[in-house]
């Protein structure tokens, strides 16, 4: 695993999107897997900056988010495909069609995943993933102690993530209690992976799943075992890591 630490969120932000555009532009026609999160925030205005300067083109890309709440239409503000059409998409030039994220509004559970996981197959796989990391370790919505093997499936948030997450909605009762998500095995298919993290409360978290055992107690953890993974975090994120 590759780290890089950055001085602060901004920093951490233009690294992790240097990356991506290096992907884009090293191969056009390529497929990106992307988060939600307040963590990914600073990168997508970076790279909707870099798209307004002339220098970045996503006419080619297709996108094939991690998840998204079940039973929440892409029109709900607080809707996966709303944030990433609000955040990025609507800035940019990439083509709507090529855009992918769970469908919330499908109430078959096993239909929605069937078609996503038949999705990602037909993109060709995906060649970077973004990722954010959850308070408890999850990555997209593959919280502690989840098979490895998954693919796309549904999932019963923790009590800890529908509280993390209450913050962007009016009252915690709205959140919703379960989620699609791409499963780790979907995640560790990816060719790249950049996982970002910042600010102290990522602190401790991070040092568990990168410095310590492999456990699906730590969904993250797992990713030590991936072959291109790069961390990008800022300093207070990373203060327990030693020797950087
Ligand atoms: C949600 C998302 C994850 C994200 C996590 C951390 O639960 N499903 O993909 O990584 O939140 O969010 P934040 O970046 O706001 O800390």
């Amino acid at each position: 695993m590759r780290i890089i630490k950055a001085e602060d969120y901004y920093s951490m932000s233009r690294m992790a999107a240097n990356i991506i555009s290096a992907q884009i532009i090293m191969k056009p026609r390529c497929v990106l897997g992307l988060a939600t999160g307040s963590t990914p925030l600073g990168i997508y205005s970076q790279l909707i900056e870099w798209y307004k300067k002339g220098d970045l083109d996503f006419s080619e890309v297709t996108s094939i988010n991690l998840d998204e709440y079940k039973g929440l239409s892409g029109d709900n503000d607080q809707s996966y495909r709303y944030f990433m059409n609000t955040n990025f998409f609507d800035y940019i030039n990439i083509l709507k069609e090529n855009t992918y994220v769970p469908n919330g509004l499908e109430e078959d559970s096993e239909k929605a995943c069937r078609e996503y996981n038949q999705i990602i197959l037909q993109s060709g796989g995906v060649d970077l993933q973004l990722l954010g990391l959850g308070n408890n370790g999850h990555i997209g919505f593959n919280e502690p102690g989840e098979a490895f093997e998954k693919e796309t499936h549904c999932v019963k948030l923790a009590e800890s993530t529908v509280k993390a997450n209450a913050r962007f909605f009016a009252d915690e009762s709205l959140v919703p209690k379960e989620a699609y998500t791409m499963g780790i095995k979907s995640i560790m298919q990816a060719k790249k992976i950049v996982i970002v993290v910042n600010g102290e409360g990522k602190a401790d978290i991070v040092k568990q799943a990168f410095f310590g055992p492999v456990t699906p107690k730590i969904p993250a953890s797992v990713l030590q075992l991936h072959n291109d993974v790069t961390l990008v975090g800022d300093q207070e994120a990373l203060k327990y890591i030693e020797g950087l």
